[in-house]
């Protein structure tokens, strides 16, 4: 028998075993049922469930314990769900007798946690009775709990707040949408009241939908007044393989300026005689980002990787006329950093800025974060720069703080 065979063997029984065990209900013994649960379901004793649960349930049960664990998804059979009615439906003897002795892959805890421990969990789990697991993407500010791994850790939530996406996507099934909205200038001359919310000056805005397609995918759409912008982007979840402390996301981005280049005359010509045209007609831009976050306590940082592309001509050519030179380049790079302050349950602090290979130009936002307790997100910025799109933030020039004042913005996520 060769090798191949042999694994197909071994691979066809275990297929085998494993379907036989999810054909089969999992019952305890009579006697096991029948056993009264000594410890009594205190705020302490769940409180202790919980944090056991924590530690050792959530990578197969999930962090709301609906069985969306991270460790789930090849698993047969699948955890269940400690919200349904149906898991409900056992005495909390059963319960106990099953995470104590296992079945599968699921372990037993018989010889790992104390008697006590046990019942302290068989009263977490019944807590999570008639409560639905609340919306993923908010989860992560809502239980301090990072939502994905199971992490106890605050990673950046999908807040869109400062210059940066963050490490989070919308979860599988969910939408998002996305209101940015950047003011004109702040400055602090005679005019400061009359430009406090920049109201009467020309201001940036984009609108997005954003939706999980998979548990790692998810992709959105967004349209920007500027330059009338239409985007997409796709964002993939990497953080299987960097483990269970850091995040990781990475992102691909178009977009395309459906205004066009401003027309130049016949007579404009390359330096070489030749007659100047753009290369296409409206302006595209790429962007790639490979983000990284790590938290502990209340603070958070990410950083990451960002590449931009757009198809300027002449990449550092002289411009149209033959005179002076395009100093922009058609390919740039960022290292996107941000630290995040946890203030409180619901609110946030985040500080964002994204040095890049350009002189005179170092993006940088400060944002302040609120969740509601629905599914809204509401974030206020203070930047340099009236670009939404992070593609554009580092290619464009930038206000100077205390000379060009700074800009004022606001961003409103609602979830679905
Ligand atoms: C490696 C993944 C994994 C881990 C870790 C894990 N479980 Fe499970 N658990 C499962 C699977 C899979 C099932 C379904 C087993 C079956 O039906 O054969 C299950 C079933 C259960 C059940 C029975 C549900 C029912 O009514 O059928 C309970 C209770 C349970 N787990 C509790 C826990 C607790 C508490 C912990 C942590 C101390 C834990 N599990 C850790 C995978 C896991």
């Amino acid at each position: 028998m060769n090798k191949k065979t042999f694994f197909l063997i071994i691979w066809i029984g275990l297929l085998g075993y494993s379907s036989r065990i999810s054909a089969q209900n999992w019952q305890a013994p009579a006697d096991a049922i029948n056993v009264q649960n000594p410890v009594k379901p205190t705020e302490q004793s769940i409180k202790n469930g919980q944090q056991i649960y924590q530690r050792l349930c959530v990578a197969c049960h999930g962090i709301h314990g609906d069985g969306q664990g991270p460790a789930a998804a090849g698993l047969n059979p699948k955890p269940v769900d400690f919200h349904s009615n149906a898991f409900h439906a056992q005495t909390d003897g059963e319960i106990f007798w099953k995470l104590s002795k296992g079945r599968g892959a699921m372990a037993g805890y018989e010889n790992m946690l104390n008697e006590k421990d046990r019942w302290d969990l068989v009263n977490y789990l019944r807590s999570l009775a008639g409560k639905p697991a609340p919306v993923d993407g908010l989860k992560s500010q809502k239980t301090d709990t990072d939502t994905e791994t199971g992490n106890p850790h605050r990673h950046f939530p999908f807040s869109y707040a400062g210059l940066n996406v963050t490490t989070s996507l919308v979860p599988q099934g969910k939408m998002a949408f996305v209101i940015q909205h950047r003011f004109g200038a702040v400055k602090t001359d005679e005019n400061a009241l009359r430009n406090f919310l920049g109201l009467d000056l020309a201001a940036n805005t984009r609108l997005a939908l954003a939706w999980g397609l998979t548990r790692r995918l998810s992709v959105e759409i967004g349209r920007t007044r500027y330059g009338k912008f239409y985007d997409l982007t796709a964002g993939y979840d990497l953080s299987p393989w960097t483990g269970p402390k850091i995040r990781s996301v990475i992102y691909a981005s178009v977009a395309v300026m459906t205004d066009r280049f401003t027309p130049v005359g016949d007579s404009a010509r390359f330096a070489d005689g030749r007659p100047f045209a753009y290369r296409f007609e409206h302006r595209l831009y790429y962007d790639m980002r490979l983000l990284f976050s790590y938290a502990t306590g209340k603070w958070s940082l990410q950083a990451g990787l960002q590449m931009d592309w757009r198809n300027l001509a002449p990449p550092n050519g002289p411009g149209p006329n033959g005179r002076g030179v395009i100093h922009e380049t058609n390919l740039l790079w960022a290292v996107p950093l941000s630290i995040r302050y946890k203030s409180g349950l619901r609110s946030a602090w985040d500080l964002d800025i994204a040095p890049t290979g350009r002189a005179h130009t170092l993006p940088f936002a400060l944002s302040y974060e609120i969740v509601s307790s629905g599914n809204h997100l509401f974030a206020i910025t203070l930047s340099n720069t009236d670009r939404i799109l992070p593609l554009m933030q580092i290619s464009h020039n930038h206000f100077r703080p205390g000379k060009d004042g700074l800009l004022l913005g606001f961003n409103i996520i609602r979830y679905f």
